[in-house]
């Protein structure tokens, strides 16, 4: 038995999709029956748990083998994670999957990707067989733009010439279930830095993708970094998250962290990942 975190966020129900579609079984861990209710209609078994208590952790996991670990962004989340990991472990699992981040490389600045090199340090420790999926910038970072950017064709964010290569969200929940569902030997002690199939882009050419499928000219704009730390401040979970994307951002503009893109989910699945044009035409009904 498998047991998936996040299903109630992107790439967990990306991941429960995709494992749907293949038919597989499993269990998801959610905070809250009720948010999950549609997840349950599917057929997908829900446990109640939380991420702080272990207890309820090691009841969700009772009879699972493998274990998916995806979790939101906190000032808790190594210790969050590295909590899972100690659990899985006692609780008997043989493969855990973790989605991580392809900034998390010694050295890094980046609380978030900090983080994340942590866990995935504790978890290369942990005996336990590993995978560790690590998608660039999400696609659907930039969704909650479009409605400003239609209505005054603006792109306003302080990122000033940085690049990024992008990934669908969608598309690390389908690599994640042909991890689960191919080998499982081939993908242990495997790291997947996974990418869409566009170019490395920076932010004009990001505008101009939009423009075209919003069809109006869209014009990047860099604005001030402290002035949009403020502006998304309301949206995230606490002020540590707001900081924490700021550095990332303040990365990508400087050049610390430019976008990469790898061939690894083209020459895996076999098929080229989702294009920020196709991103776009889903996301706002064109196809
Ligand atoms: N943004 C990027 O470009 C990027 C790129 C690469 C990697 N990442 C990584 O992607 C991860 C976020 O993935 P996402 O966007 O899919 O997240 P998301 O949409 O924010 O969903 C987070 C999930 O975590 C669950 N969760 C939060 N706290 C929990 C707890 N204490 N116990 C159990 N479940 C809990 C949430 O459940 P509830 O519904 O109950 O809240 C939700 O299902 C982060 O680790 C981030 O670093 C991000």
């Amino acid at each position: 038995m498998i047991l998936l975190t996040g299903i109630t966020g992107n790439n967990g129900s990306a991941t429960a999709d995709a494992l749907l579609k293949r038919g597989v079984k499993f269990r998801a861990l959610v905070r809250d029956k009720a948010k999950a209710a549609e997840w349950a209609d599917k057929g997908v078994e829900l446990a109640e748990g939380d991420l702080h208590d272990p207890d309820s952790v090691a009841a969700a996991l009772e009879g699972c083998d493998r274990a998916v670990l995806i979790l939101s962004n906190s000032q808790d989340q190594e210790r969050l994670e590295k909590s899972f990991i100690e659990t899985a472990r006692a609780s008997g699992v043989e493969h855990l999957v973790k989605l991580s981040s392809p900034e998390a490389v010694p050295g890094t600045t980046g609380l978030t990707p900090a983080a994340h090199l942590a866990v995935e340090d504790a978890l290369k420790a942990s005996g336990m067989q590993w995978t560790l999926v690590r998608p660039a910038f999400f696609m659907q970072n930039l969704a909650g733009t479009l409605p400003i950017v239609q209505q005054t064709g603006k792109l306003s964010m302080p990122l000033g010439n940085g690049t990024v290569a992008l990934t669908d969200c969608a598309d690390t929940g389908d690599f994640i279930a042909m991890v689960l569902t191919t080998g499982p030997e081939e993908h242990y002690g495997k790291t997947y830095d996974i990418t869409g199939p566009d170019e490395v882009m920076n932010f004009h050419d990001i505008a101009r993708v939009m423009g075209e499928v919003l069809g109006r000219e869209v014009e990047y704009e860099d604005c001030d970094p402290a002035a949009y730390k403020e502006m998304i401040r309301p949206f995230l979970s606490s002020d540590w998250h707001s900081d924490a994307v700021a550095i990332l951002f303040a990365q990508i503009a400087d050049g610390t962290t430019p976008g990469v893109k790898t061939d690894t989910f083209q020459k895996m699945m076999g098929r080229p990942g989702t294009s920020f044009r196709e991103f776009l035409q889903r996301i706002t009904g064109q196809n």
